[in-house]
């Protein structure tokens, strides 16, 4: 045979076994028995603690620092309308991870789902991308953490030294509150699920509780006057206002990434993964509504606490004071559960091999996930502690909308290729909703930056370099290559 033919055919060979190899699909049952033995976690949360998981990583700096600016910037006192669209999205999507959480209850959420229905190579991609959703968004609402603590501490008489509290970037030298802040909330992810659990409880339960006081101390305020006109930059500003308030939402699918450390959650995933996404919704519309309704929208340009801001207009110091040591609360609730996710997600990534097998490391005694957590704990307080908040936070967005696109195609897919599997939570109207979901996490992509979007296609080929170098080679899947069910 002629030499070149040979080449041909050998090379045919090779892109097939490497296409094979990368599309893999890991077997659901297979994905739920590494739950069990050795390297398993502790069972200890019930519907009611993963909603509050849920609202602890949703309610955060979207409401009470973003809020602001998007009013002042894009949608005026549209932003109710703003928080309405991003709200639609999410719903969309929640419903996908409420399907995929339920058949596959296994720690690394939509990495995991990935694997499940469309091929290591997608898993990998969307655990790479999830690094940008949770390790990231730490990173941004630790800064705000640390605003917030500073600017409360200066109220109170105590000045912290300008360069111990800002970046290199802003003029400083280190961000020490953020650093600290994520040292504590490390240590106590260590310490165990449950006592995680019953301190975003408390939390929780404070954050929702300024959150009341502020509508119910601003309702009275509220003059219809200011909320005119109502669109000043038109349906693309409410358009871009979404996409930028979007960040509010972020954090009901951390919710599914507790799946391995839940007692019952075929029925309580997608419970909470949907009531902490209704209770957020609808809270946000409340206070975006009573917000704007309250002080002229274009009075919160550069305000970086704008509840707090909106009852100091209104002359109730006292009633601005709580909700900043609120928001403080509820930031610390929104870094414990990001914090809590992003470590899940390394986990299980380790186990099926494609990061190193060190980062999967159990406590012994604690049960926890104690290397991921340590990795995760001093990437995060580097990005705090260095980096300006406008560089990393701005990834988060797109980083989590890919996250959400991902998983509402793979729905689909699942649905085609194993109709037969048992779906304790189906999705409603498939293939409309995963599809509605996609088109409305595409268009919020779309109103991002064209920088952001850059910086996205530059981390995901640098995945996929990193997925071609180690991780192919390392997968657990290649010692069991003949267990994938799926791609039959
Ligand atoms: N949704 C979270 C927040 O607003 C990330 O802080």
């Amino acid at each position: 045979m002629n030499i070149k033919i040979i080449v041909k055919i050998k090379y045919k060979e090779r892109v097939s076994v490497i296409l094979k190899s990368i599309f893999r699909t890991k077997p659901i049952s297979s994905l739920i028995k590494e739950t069990q033995g050795e390297k398993s976690l502790n069972k200890a949360l019930g519907a009611f603690e993963l909603t509050m998981l849920g609202i602890g990583a949703i309610v955060g700096s979207g409401i009470f620092v973003l809020t602001g600016e998007a009013a002042a910037k894009f949608s005026g006192p549209a932003l109710v309308l703003s928080f309405v669209a991003a709200g639609f999205a999410c719903a969309f999507a929640a419903l996908c991870y409420a399907e995929f959480a339920a058949i596959v209850p296994v720690a690394g959420s939509a990495y995991t789902y990935g694997y499940a229905a469309l091929g290591e190579v997608w898993a990998w991609i969307i655990g790479w991308d999830l690094i940008l959703e949770y390790a990231v968004a730490i990173g941004a609402v630790a800064i705000g953490w640390s605003g917030y603590v500073t600017s409360l501490m200066n109220n109170i008489g105590i000045k912290l030294p300008s360069a111990l509290v800002n970046s290199p970037y802003d003029g400083g030298i280190i961000n020490l509150p953020a650093i600290l802040i994520i040292g504590v909330i490390s240590l106590l992810l260590i310490t165990g699920v449950k006592e995680s659990a019953r301190f975003n409880n408390i939390i929780v339960i404070i954050k929702l509780g300024v959150i009341f006081l502020f509508i119910f101390l601003a309702v009275g305020h509220v003059k219809p006057a200011n909320w005119h006109p109502f669109m000043p930059n038109g349906f693309s500003g409410v358009m871009q206002g979404a996409a930028y308030v979007f960040f509010a939402y972020i954090g009901f699918d951390a919710v599914s990434t507790a799946a391995e450390e839940v007692k019952n959650p075929q029925k309580d995933l997608p419970k909470g993964i949907i009531a902490s996404l209704v209770i957020c919704t609808i809270l946000y519309i409340v206070v975006s509504a009573i917000l704007t309704g309250t002080v002229p929208y274009m009075k919160f340009a550069g305000v970086s606490a704008p509840v707090a801001f909106a009852l100091q207009e209104i002359g109730i110091n006292w009633g601005s004071a709580l909700v900043s040591v609120g928001a403080i609360f509820g930031l610390t609730s929104v870094l414990l559960v990001m914090m809590f996710g992003q470590t899940r997600i390394f986990f299980a990534m380790s186990r099926d091999g494609l990061l190193p097998e060190v980062i999967g490391g159990i406590n012994k005694k604690t049960k926890t996930p104690i290397n991921s957590t340590l990795i995760v704990g001093v990437v995060t307080a580097l990005i705090a502690g260095f980096l300006p908040i406008e560089i990393v936070s701005e990834l988060t967005n797109i980083g989590t909308l890919a996250a959400f696109i991902i998983v509402s195609v793979g729905v689909i897919v699942l649905r085609k290729r194993r109709p037969d599997i048992n779906r304790p939570f189906k999705c409603p109207l498939v293939p409309i909703t995963p599809m509605i979901s996609v088109i409305a996490c595409g268009a919020l992509i779309f109103q991002l930056q064209t920088a952001t979007k850059i910086r996205f296609v530059v981390w995901f080929v640098l995945g996929l370099i990193v997925y071609m170098v180690y991780g192919r080679y390392h997968s657990t899947m290649n010692q069991d290559e003949d267990i994938s069910e799926i791609a039959e």
